[in-house]
């Protein structure tokens, strides 16, 4: 052969070097070696000269779209008719992709081999996966004839996943992605589930399952009239779907839940979620506010939909890095009325300072139809959450003890009142492990403990009354109090 460089060799010794080099060219390709890659040799057989001649379709999916193809895959395959076989194809690392069309060339290939289809095992659902191609062909046999679909999951060199069809026309390849489209959607993993959005590093969406909140109406503790407007509002189109769709009114609807921190809002979103298991829920948060535009494109293809907006404050005072630099709140805001306004889509925003979204909210009218302002709580609900974050501890309280309680707590947040229980317990603990009860003492000196004046910044933490600081003389400002973002309990699946 012409790997023959080593003519000063002799005997088995030469051999071995000309079948070590041979496989190094080969592995390499270098062209002229006359060593046909395995995957070229596949793909021009499955095709045939008439399938060579047809162009190329493909399609670039956002990497969350994985999970999605791939059940729709699962789908279109199993369909009368067709067969499908499955190749796995093998790129070393370092590799961004290939592409179908140096498949069918030949020509200038990175080193591809056929191997055992390598699988990503995404998840489909909360506690489910699936294994979804990486990079793979299918060989495909149908009433359109004998063609390839190429799969290429994203990567590390990879911000998008690819799937591509040769060997058809070029009208008979759309209908191939179209019909892979439409199963995608009609089969949509994330429907009806709660999913948190994150973004990739490379500014794109991820998205995690979350098990949904499973918080009763009794575990909010706010008016009847605050809660009634706001499941009036969130959860009362439901019934109304179609009678609002009949008189040509819209269905797509804004609320806004702002207040102080600590005060509830988020619980109050958790228990909304857990009420609207037959929607979709998209819940963004901090840095993946700047995703809203994709996410609502995302919500109408699964509506009905809930889109979480979590502390928009945070984004206030942000500007995009897109021409103009115009604030992402206001991006934010045209995301939500660019929506289609006949999707039943509530978008739900909350946040604690109410003042840095006026002017937007002025100047971008329309996009919240509710604002429902969620407060320190007044006696009667600090009684009610001394009642509700006490129930399973052993309190020993006469009605003296929580009437003090509630007066001496007067100012501070919810979120106050549940550590308050904690720390009472803690004081009982002191005393006796296990705790057999907690006592009006108990309860007095965990509150000595969190009201004194030396410990402001736990005290702004839990959310006492900003003034008080402030009358204490240390200088804090009101309206600098440390934003304070409680592990709102989501359980997320992380399975990678
Ligand atoms: N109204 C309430 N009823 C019952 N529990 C509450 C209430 N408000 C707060 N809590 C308790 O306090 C915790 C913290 O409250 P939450 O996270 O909802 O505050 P927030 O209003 O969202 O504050 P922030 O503005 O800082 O986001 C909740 O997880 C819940 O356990
Ligand atoms: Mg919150």
């Amino acid at each position: 052969m012409e790997a023959s460089g080593a003519s000063g060799a002799s005997g088995a010794g030469a051999q071995e070097f000309a079948a070590g080099l041979r496989a190094l060219l080969d592995w390499l390709h270098v062209p002229g070696q006359g060593a046909r890659n395995d995957v070229v040799a596949l793909v021009q057989e499955v095709l045939g000269p008439a399938g060579l001649e047809q162009s190329v379709v493909g399609r670039e999916l956002p990497p969350f779209e994985h999970v999605n193809l791939q059940t729709a895959l699962d789908a279109w395959s199993a369909a009368p008719g067709r067969t499908v076989e499955v190749r796995g194809v093998a790129l070393p690392p370092h590799y961004g992709g290939i592409d179908l069309q140096l498949l069918i060339t030949g020509e200038g290939l990175p080193p591809v081999r056929l191997s055992a289809p390598a699988v990503a095992d995404l998840p489909n659902g909360p506690g489910s996966t699936l294994a979804c191609l990486r990079l793979a062909l299918l060989l495909v046999t149908d009433d359109d004839g004998r063609y390839l679909v190429l799969v290429q999951g994203p990567g590390e060199h990879r911000e998008t996943l690819g799937v591509e069809v040769a060997g058809l026309p070029v009208h008979r390849a759309q209908a191939v992605l179209a019909e892979l489209d439409r199963l995608r959607r009609e089969l949509n993993v994330y429907r009806g589930r709660l999913v948190e959005v994150t973004p990739t590093p490379m500014g794109g969406v991820a998205l995690t399952f979350l098990d949904p909140p499973d918080l009763a109406r009794d575990d909010v503790v706010l008016p009847a009239a605050v809660l009634d407007r706001v499941e009036r509002h969130a959860l009362g189109v439901a019934e109304h779907r179609a009678g609002l769709r009949a008189a040509g009114q819209h269905l797509k609807r804004g609320l806004l839940l702002y207040g102080p921190p600590g005060t509830g809002k988020t619980h109050t979103v958790r228990y909304l979620l857990g009420r609207m298991d037959d929607y979709s829920r998209l819940l963004l948060t901090g840095r993946s506010l700047g995703l809203v535009g994709s996410v609502a494109d995302l919500a109408r293809d699964l509506q009905p939909a809930v889109v979480v907006l979590e502390d928009v404050d945070l984004v206030a005072a942000d500007r995009s890095f897109g021409p103009g630099g115009s604030p992402v709140l206001f991006d934010l805001l045209d995301a939500m009325d660019g929506a289609a306004p006949d999707a039943d889509l509530l978008f739900v925003l909350t946040t604690n300072r109410a003042d840095l979204l006026e002017p937007a909210l002025a100047a971008r009218p329309g996009r919240i139809d509710v604002a429902v302002e969620v407060d320190l709580p007044d006696a009667a609900a600090r009684r009610e959450l001394l009642r509700l974050y006490g129930r399973d501890v052993p309190l020993r309280l006469t009605d003296d003890d929580v009437t003090r309680a509630v007066e001496r707590s007067d100012g501070v947040t919810a979120s106050f009142l549940k550590e308050l229980l904690r720390r009472a317990v803690l004081e009982s603990l002191h005393e006796q492990d296990p705790v057999v009860a907690v006592t009006g003492a108990h309860l007095d000196r965990a509150l000595d403990d969190l009201l004194d004046s030396t410990q402001q910044v736990t005290r702004t933490l839990l959310g006492v009354g900003a003034e008080d600081v402030v009358a204490a003389g240390d200088g804090a400002q009101p309206g600098l109090a440390p934003h304070v973002h409680h592990s709102a309990g989501y359980r997320a699946h992380r399975l990678h």
